[in-house]
């Protein structure tokens, strides 16, 4: 349980009252009672208003809102407020805004815009975190800490620089181990004194975002960045234990945001939280896919939805309304992958800047008479009837999908061989094909422990660090399934290519050797013909993107491509190993295939679907104390229904009974105990 003093779903969420005057507070009070907020987050943007100069604080305003909160029954998830420093610290200290990626000096402005190397910074957020530590501790309406906000971006100055060089010394030790490392030969790059070494930005290596003369500097960079920010945290963290050492403390995390390595981060968080912003078009699988990472950051701890919108963003292209009941739809579906809370950006419209178009739960109407504020009170009751009962419920997936924040930076950052590789979308559909079949599976970093999984999915395994390949060979001898694609196995960790034959380290698991790459142009394919022996799966897949050109050392071939140069090479293919086995899929299929491949694997290794539904329904299990909880969210405008078995269950929400068919209304949500 996140923490004891409420034991159900938290409901509420941002909370900045200090951007309107306080009739309207007594207001905010009554509409979160209708509403059954029971928590808000404050002071997220408020280290102006509490720090006002350098040796000035004042809490008064943050002393009447906690007090005022807890009298109305409003407990607080406090925020230190780091995440915009003050205007006067910026005029004071420029060494406190950042540098960006093209050299150019920052002035104030924005947010999320303090330079995490900065000593001054550093300096101002650990001892603001501590005062309000002190201070709010033992206060009855805390029960969480969110440090900063949405931690991200990189900075390029001096200070980070030099801190870099820092950083590397600790990596490498030597300069010649660096050099080695980022193969510096190249393009007559040696270093011989660590002052030579300058930040990757656009005014040395890099351009496009992605693009980079040199890998290993800018892999580094990324972890340094993602490290430096990391501290900021970490320093904030310590000043806060100081004090309170019993409070769970966050910082609301961003999904599948690219530049910070949040398995590194998981590690020094209590819990998990995330922001959870899908659009319109945003497929329900990659959402889910985003809700079970989160959780997989802490080994299937339950974390907290952070922020969602009640009805839409502000800062999309097209910020479209959650339909009617998609706003419950989705708060269900991120209680069924594990949040023990249900918060939203934000309870109140800001009346100017940019967010003012952001939905809320009390609009700019200001009353309760609005579809979106009676959608959430409906909510609000419904999750103080749930009380306890699912808090602290884990998954059961006997399926495991690695992704790894280093991987994706040394593909993005790879120069060929296709610009079209996206990484998290290949990861997407591999999760996407199990999802469509009702089979559930966790997200794992590449430091999991594997033996708990019967198939471990690791798509695009581009980078193998240290002690990886091992660790899968001992999980297939041990009969695991190992799947892996195309493009893997190529480099270490520094990005050096393993020589000897692609997929490197993986080759004697596989029993392969991929010869080359070939990279297919926008509109290209291949076709994956099936072996005969694949009964209804024999027969011709299309593929795109890559396609390996392999060998079989030793694994059986069970599909081959179908045109071009290479038709006949092997397009799929089996190793036995040790008492398991290891597949092969050398090129980018169509969904058909894969939901064909998975369910052959999942059937032999016993894993069933958990229900047989059609598309639109999506279920999940979640199991606390012996009792199953399953989820059947229908994503659909039209009531579809799923085939759950023959013993009964209980649906939570409504005491209703239900066994062989349940009928899931349009947008509608069962939670289904199996201990009625
Ligand atoms: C993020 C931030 C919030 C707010 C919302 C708007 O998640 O953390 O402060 O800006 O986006 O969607």
């Amino acid at each position: 349980m996140i923490n004891e003093k409420l034991p159900k779903i938290w409901y509420g969420g941002d909370y900045n009252p200090e951007q309107w005057d306080a009739p309207v507070w007594a207001e905010d009070e009554r509409m979160f009672k209708l509403a059954g907020i029971d928590v808000a987050t404050i002071n997220v943007f408020s280290w102006a208003l509490i720090q006002p100069s350098e040796d000035t604080y004042d809490f008064s305003g943050l002393d009447e809102l906690m007090d005022r909160l807890y009298n109305n029954g409003t407990y607080v998830c406090l925020a230190t407020g780091t995440g915009a420093h003050p205007a006067w610290m910026a005029r004071r200290y420029p060494e406190v805004t950042r540098v960006d990626v093209q050299g150019r000096k920052r002035k104030f402005g924005g947010r999320h815009n303090s330079n995490p190397n900065s000593p001054v910074y550093r300096k101002f957020a650990a001892r603001l975190a501590g005062r309000l530590a002190e201070r709010y501790k033992d206060h009855p309406a805390l029960v969480a800490w969110h440090i900063s906000n949405e931690y991200g971006g990189y900075d390029y100055s001096e200070q980070s620089e030099a801190a870099f060089r820092v950083w590397l010394k600790n990596r490498y030790g030597s300069l010649d181990a660096l050099n080695k490392a980022w193969n510096t030969r190249f393009w007559g790059h040696t270093f011989y004194d660590w002052e030579e070494i300058v930040v990757p930005s656009e005014l040395s290596e890099e351009w496009n975002g992605n693009r980079t003369n040199f890998q290993g500097i800018s892999l580094d960079y990324r972890r340094f960045m993602s490290h430096s920010l990391l501290e900021c945290y970490r320093l904030e963290n310590d000043a806060i234990k100081e004090h309170s050492r019993n409070i769970p403390v966050t910082t609301n995390l961003m999904g599948f945001y690219p530049e910070l390595d949040y398995f590194e981060w998981a590690k020094h968080m209590d819990v998990i939280s995330w922001d959870n912003y899908p659009s319109l078009d945003t497929p329900v699988s990659h959402t889910a896919m985003t809700h079970d990472l989160m959780r997989g950051l802490k080994h299937g701890q339950p974390f907290m939805l952070m922020e969602q919108t009640p009805s839409q963003q502000n800062w999309q292209p097209y910020n479209s309304l959650k339909r009617p009941g998609v706003m419950r739809l989705w708060s269900y579906q991120a209680v069924a992958r594990g949040a023990d809370t249900v918060l939203f950006f934000q309870l109140r419209r800001s009346i100017g800047a940019c967010e003012k178009y952001h939905g809320a739960v009390i609009e700019h109407a200001g009353h309760e008479h609005t579809r979106v504020f009676r959608e959430c009170a409906e909510l609000g009751k419904e999750l103080e009837q749930l009380g306890d009962q699912l808090l602290d419920a884990r998954s059961e997936a006997q399926i495991g999908i690695i992704y790894d924040w280093e991987n994706r930076w040394a593909i993005d950052l790879s120069s060929g061989p296709s610009v079209a590789l996206d990484y998290v979308n290949e990861v997407h559909k591999y999760y996407d094909a199990l999802y469509q079949q009702n089979i559930e599976a966790d997200m794992i970093g590449v430091e999991e422990d594997l033996s708990r999984y019967k198939i471990v999915i690791a798509p695009v395994m581009y980078m193998v660090k240290p002690g990886f390949a091992g660790k899968v060979e001992a999980f297939v001898k041990a009969g695991g399934t190992f799947v892996t694609t195309f493009f893997s196995g190529i480099v270490n960790e520094n990005d050096l290519v393993t020589v000897g034959g692609y997929p490197g380290e993986l080759r004697k698991v596989l029993g392969i050797w991929a010869e080359e790459i070939d990279a297919l142009l926008p509109g290209m394919g291949n076709e994956i013909v099936m072996g005969k022996e694949w009964g209804a799966l024999n027969r011709s897949y299309p593929c795109d993107l890559l396609c390996d050109l392999i060998h079989a050392e030793g694994a059986e071939v069970l599909a081959e491509y179908g045109t071009d140069f290479y038709k006949g090479m092997p397009a799929l293919t089996v190793n036995r190993f040790g008492e398991g086995k290891a597949y092969y899929v050398a090129t980018s299929p169509d969904a058909l295939f894969l939901q064909g491949l998975l369910s052959n694997l999942c059937a032999e290794k016993e894993i069933q679907p958990l229900v047989s539904a059609p598309e639109g329904i999506e279920s999940v299990q979640r199991v606390k104390d012996g009792a199953a909880y399953l989820f059947l969210l229908n994503h659909k405008e039209g009531e579809l229904s799923a085939e759950i078995g023959s013993a009964e269950r209980t649906d939570v929400l409504t005491g209703k009974t239900f066994s062989g068919t349940a009928v899931v209304p349009g947008r509608g949500v069962l939670i289904l105990s199996d201990k009625n």
